[in-house]
């Protein structure tokens, strides 16, 4: 049987003139989306990105009984006053996004009863939730997986010290949901930085929780009673800022990357510096100077915040394709988020993979190709690889692209890449 699909197709070797706006953070809006349920009343939610991911989220909270209503485009109003906990969210919709799991720590938090069927999203290793288990069972809930079901409840949710054994974005931001409402003091050591749990602390405090600490390793959180209606504005992508910024880099140009925090930028900035690309940091935007000429070769690790984002090492990998000399990238963050290296491949990348190391022997150029995307950040790697190559490139799979990328296609043609979006038959 076949279906309609869509692909990209970019014709590679335009270089990038201009301002491209960056949206708001998905894996913030996906954290704080959730968080709105922990109150009856209701929230305005600015700068929200119009990603599938996104999209995905509001029916979940639909499905439970929320109504979301969107009265201008990058804002929602959620209120939360008639939903239940009782009704199961199912893997239809759960396995669609890694962060359908905030709804455990939101609705344990709100009514001390969750029922969620285990999250999906991309795959790199395994995905383990022991963290957000673990902590969960320390505030004092019974936790227990039925088939793909994960239910999570507590008479009294009281505070509790918490140490994570690894520094998790998702259990940082599960236990977050689940203690502001939580009985007591609970303290997170160990937690992960990243800027999307600074805004949802800051969501979490404009709705009249205490959170103390966030940005830092670790969180205090006073419980409070009650939570009320707020009005919040989403931070900038920290990582669709990065993909313009390196796609700049790799397709030459001077793109002027606006509405970022650049100091959520630093680890990114930092690296294309010493590729030898011209960055100027403004207040509110970067700009990316690159005559195309080949980068310096680099190596790279990636790390928790502020280490360089695990999110964006496909995309500097790309870049490094066509390096000078050899470069090294180290995977610390997943165990198997390499995947996308055969694509490179065909477009004549010259890359070897030994475990969690890359090693990049830089190539003097790309070749269009047919390639195939994996995974999320996967894609955009693709879509740079596709801007810097001699030729077509044809890429397939692009809806895991529509999750975390807001209006890829128009951006990139307002900055005088050669890309579109086209429909096909797949059998
Ligand atoms: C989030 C991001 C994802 C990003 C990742 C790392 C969202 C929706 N997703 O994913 O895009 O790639 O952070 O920045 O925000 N771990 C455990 N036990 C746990 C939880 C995690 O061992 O209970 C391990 C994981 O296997 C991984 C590491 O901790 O090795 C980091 O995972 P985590 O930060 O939780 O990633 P996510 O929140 O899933």
């Amino acid at each position: 049987m076949s279906s309609i699909s869509e692909r990209f197709v970019i014709h590679g070797g335009q270089r990038l003139h201009g301002t491209v706006n960056i949206s708001g953070a998905k894996n913030a809006a996906l954290g704080i989306i959730p968080a709105a349920l922990l109150t009856d009343e209701t929230c305005r939610i600015e700068n929200i990105p119009d990603i599938s991911d996104v999209k995905t989220m509001i029916r979940i909270l639909e499905h439970i009984g929320a109504t979301v209503e969107r009265p201008e485009p990058g804002v929602l109003l959620i209120n939360a006053a008639n939903v239940r906990s009782d009704i199961p969210i199912q893997d239809d919709l759960t396995r669609r996004l890694r962060a359908s799991y905030y709804l455990l720590g939101a609705l344990l938090g709100r009514f001390g009863y969750a029922e969620v069927s285990m999250p999906g999203g991309c795959y790199f290793g395994i995905r383990p939730i022991d963290q957000h288990i673990k902590g969960f069972e320390a505030l004092g809930a019974t936790v227990t997986t039925e088939g793909a079901v994960i239910r999570a409840e507590a008479a009294d949710l009281l505070g509790s010290s918490i140490y994570m054994d690894v520094v998790s974005v998702g259990a940082t931001i599960n236990l977050l949901l689940a203690a502001v409402r939580a009985r007591g003091v609970t303290v997170i050591e160990n937690a992960a930085r990243e800027p999307h749990i600074v805004d949802l602390a800051n969501f979490l405090n404009s709705m009249g929780a205490d959170v103390r600490g966030a940005g830092t390793d670790v969180i205090k959180i006073h419980g409070v009673d009650k939570l009320h209606a707020c009005c919040y504005s989403i931070i900038p992508d920290q990582i669709e800022a990065g993909t313009y910024m390196v796609a700049a880099a790799a397709a030459g140009g001077d793109v002027l990357v606006n509405n970022v925090i650049p100091k959520h930028l630093d680890s990114i900035t930092g690296k294309l510096e010493e590729c030898g690309i011209k960055v100027i940091e403004n207040d509110e935007s970067i700009r990316i100077m690159s005559d195309g000429s080949r980068p310096k070769a680099v190596r790279v690790k990636t790390m928790p915040h502020p280490g360089f984002p695990t999110d964006m090492q496909p995309q500097i990998t790309t870049l490094l394709s066509v390096c000078k000399g050899t470069s090294s990238i180290v995977e610390s963050v997943w165990d198997n988020r390499f995947k996308y290296v055969d694509q490179l491949r065909r477009m004549g990348a010259n890359i070897t993979v030994s475990g969690k190391l890359a090693t990049v022997s830089g190539v003097s150029v790309l070749h269009g190709a047919p390639v195939d995307v994996d995974d999320l950040r996967a894609g955009a790697a693709m879509v740079i690889a596709g801007l810097m190559a001699e030729g077509t490139t044809v890429i397939t799979n692009i809806k895991l692209v529509d999750r975390g990328y807001e209006s890829l296609v128009e951006k990139l043609t307002a900055l005088g890449a050669d890309i579109r979006r086209e429909q096909y038959e797949e059998e």
